[in-house]
């Protein structure tokens, strides 16, 4: 397996942790504030991730490390952004007025790892075959 695609893994395992314990907090008490915070968690942390680490492991052959690397740092930097973020939208007075253009800062950086991804997986459906 691509190192990347092993730091992809690594960084979604860990945010599945912190959104698994987070679902667990919140079952406990009962209490579905966070509930958009932890699908967020669990979809752009952890199953993004870990499809965009599968992706470099399947193209480990003719994938671009540099491409990979970058679409690393930005959809982890985006994701893990994006969790302060929608807290304080989700908890404060006024937050979706308040936190809304951060949030959307943060799900750009995000949005910007897709497109850089897009790049790969469109290289590879173009490249040469024998
Ligand atoms: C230990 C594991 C998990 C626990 C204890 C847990 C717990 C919860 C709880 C308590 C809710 C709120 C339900 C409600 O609003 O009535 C919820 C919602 C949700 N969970 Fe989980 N969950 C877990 C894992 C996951 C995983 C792995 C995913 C996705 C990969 C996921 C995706 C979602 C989604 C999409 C929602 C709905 C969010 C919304 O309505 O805004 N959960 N979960």
């Amino acid at each position: 397996m691509p190192r990347v695609s092993a730091a992809f893994f690594v960084t979604g395992g860990l945010l599945l942790l912190g959104g698994m314990i987070l679902g667990e907090y919140m079952g406990a008490h009962e209490n579905f504030t966070l509930s958009p915070l932890h699908a967020h968690i669990n979809l752009l942390g952890w199953v993004t991730l870990a499809l965009y680490g599968t992706f470099y492991t399947l193209t480990k052959d003719t994938y671009s490390p540099r491409l990979a690397w970058i679409n690393f740092v930005l959809s982890s930097v985006g994701v893990l952004a994006m969790i302060p973020v929608l807290a304080l939208l989700l908890t404060q007075p006024d937050g979706p007025a308040k936190y809304g253009p951060l949030a959307g800062a943060a799900g750009g950086i995000a949005l910007l790892g897709l497109l850089v991804f897009l790049v790969s997986a469109f290289r590879e459906l173009v490249r040469r075959r024998t």
